[in-house]
């Protein structure tokens, strides 16, 4: 289930290496959370990221990636993620999942935000809401915990209170499992799998050096998923929207940083009781 095999531990002066990614990463979504808004095109978006990462001679790390023919993803309503940049205007009320990655000297950073835009639905503004706050009770669990699982389990809490608290209008929520975060460092994707919801299997222990990206991915009706004939969207099944929320965090001996937060995760961490560990 976790794909325990040969992790990459990160030194501290490593990880600092990827810190630099992250802050790209985080201004590119800076930059283009200013941007989006009813009538801009998805493609715009895409163009606001790359001259940020341009700009600090970093490289996007999803263009080329298997194919994968822009810099960032932006998934738009049901699609879930993985959606690609192009011509599509964006519209009122609509829910816009956008995840980046960059490299910095050979280190990755990978980070999702969403936006929803003004005259929203409520329900659609707490599904936003809710996924946040479902990663941050992931990362702050990594802080905490002894394995890997708990972040998952604190995941999984989250959406199921939010749900019992009414926020989906007394339906459901799904919570994704066909696609999990992941070990990152020397590459975007690396072991072990990160899944952002409850699993049997504890997973491995949490030790200095291990650097994941939490990525849960929450939609307001049916978990199941489907691709389209891009070969890349990925949409709900039953068109239900859906939110991504990602940040790729390092554990370090005296705690976690969020290299993908200017603040290390500080802010977030805080108001959940999780003090963020000195970098270096
Ligand atoms: N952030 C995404 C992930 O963790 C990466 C986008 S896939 C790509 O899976 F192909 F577009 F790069
Ligand atoms: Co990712």
């Amino acid at each position: 289930m976790f794909g325990r095999d040969k992790i990459e531990y990160k030194t501290p002066e490593q990880v600092l290496l990827m810190r630099r990614a992250g802050l790209v990463v985080a201004e590119a979504l800076a930059a283009v959370r200013e941007r989006a808004a009813a009538g801009v095109s998805t493609a715009q978006l895409d163009a606001v990221a790359a001259r940020v990462i341009a700009d600090h001679h970093a490289t996007a790390s999803f263009l080329g990636y298997h194919g994968y023919p822009a810099t960032l993803c932006v998934s738009v309503n049901d699609e879930v993620v993985h959606g690609i940049p192009g011509a599509r205007v964006l519209e009122p009320g609509d829910v816009v999942s956008i995840d980046c990655g960059a490299i910095v000297d050979g280190w990755h950073g990978d980070s999702a935000i969403t936006v929803v835009l003004d005259g929203a639905d409520p329900e659609d503004l707490a599904l936003a809401e809710t996924t946040e706050r479902a990663m941050w009770a992931g990362i702050a669990a990594l802080s905490t915990a002894d394995r890997l699982g708990a972040v998952g389990e604190a995941v999984e809490d989250v959406v199921d209170a939010a749900q019992s608290a009414g926020l989906n209008g007394g339906q459901r929520y799904g919570l994704v499992e066909e696609y999990v975060g992941h070990g990152i460092g020397t590459a975007m994707h690396q072991p072990p799998d990160v899944p952002n919801f409850r699993t049997r299997d504890r997973g491995p222990r949490l030790r200095a050096g291990l650097c994941v990206a939490i990525e849960p991915m929450v939609v307001r009706g049916d978990r199941a998923t489907q691709v389209l004939d891009d070969d890349w969207t990925v949409v709900t099944g039953d068109g239900s929207r859906a939110s991504h929320w990602e940040h790729t965090v390092a554990v370090l001996d005296d705690g976690i940083w969020v290299l993908t937060a200017p603040d290390g995760g500080a802010q977030s961490l805080g108001a959940l009781g999780v003090t963020v560990a000195p970098l270096a």
